[in-house]
């Protein structure tokens, strides 16, 4: 049987926790398959083409697949055959919320286990709104981010800076 993960997510943008992550279920997992959220409700600022991308350049491993979903993760993760959800836990900030989610998406998929690994210390702090916040306010990303995504938030910002053409 093939063991095969859904790594779900909004990444926007992508880490490198979220990478780190990614990297390891690849080797826990025959297959892994990380999931991009669509339409999320708060404005994102990636679009979604921009986020599979991101995911996809920066997941370079062999056994990893981009997919996205909208509706309810547990019905991508049947429609996608995944006996396993993996998430990240940085804190234990982070327990309760994904705690309830685990709980919730058992009661509605009895079959699906969630699998949570450790985030790596080095990214123990990470988060995508950090991200954000740090690079608007005109701080070092460097080595926080994949390099292509810093490319890409710089590319954005020009964009903004220079606003909508004509
Ligand atoms: O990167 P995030 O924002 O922590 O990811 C949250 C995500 C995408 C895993 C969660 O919001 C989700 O699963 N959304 C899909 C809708 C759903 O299934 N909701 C019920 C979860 S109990």
């Amino acid at each position: 049987m093939t063991r095969r993960a859904i790594y779900p997510g909004t990444f926007d943008p992508l880490t490198n926790g979220h990478l780190d992550i990614i990297e390891r279920s690849a080797h826990l997992f025959d297959e892994v398959i990380v999931a991009v959220l669509l339409n999320i409700d708060k404005r994102p600022m990636f679009t979604t083409d921009e986020r599979v991308d991101m995911v996809r350049r920066a997941a370079q491993w062999d056994n990893v697949k981009v997919g996205t979903f909208e509706g309810l993760l547990v019905h991508y993760a049947v429609e996608q055959d995944a006996q396993v959800i993996v998430r990240g836990i940085r804190a234990i900030s982070d327990y309760e919320y994904e705690l309830q989610m685990a709980l919730m998406n058992r009661r509605l998929e009895p079959r699906m286990e969630t699998v949570f690994l450790m985030a790596a210390e080095a990214y123990s702090y990470l988060s995508s709104r950090l991200i954000k916040e740090v690079f608007k306010l005109g701080g070092s990303i460097t080595g926080l981010v994949p390099g292509l995504v810093e490319e890409q938030m710089r590319a954005k910002a020009s964009e903004e800076a220079a606003g909508p053409g004509e």
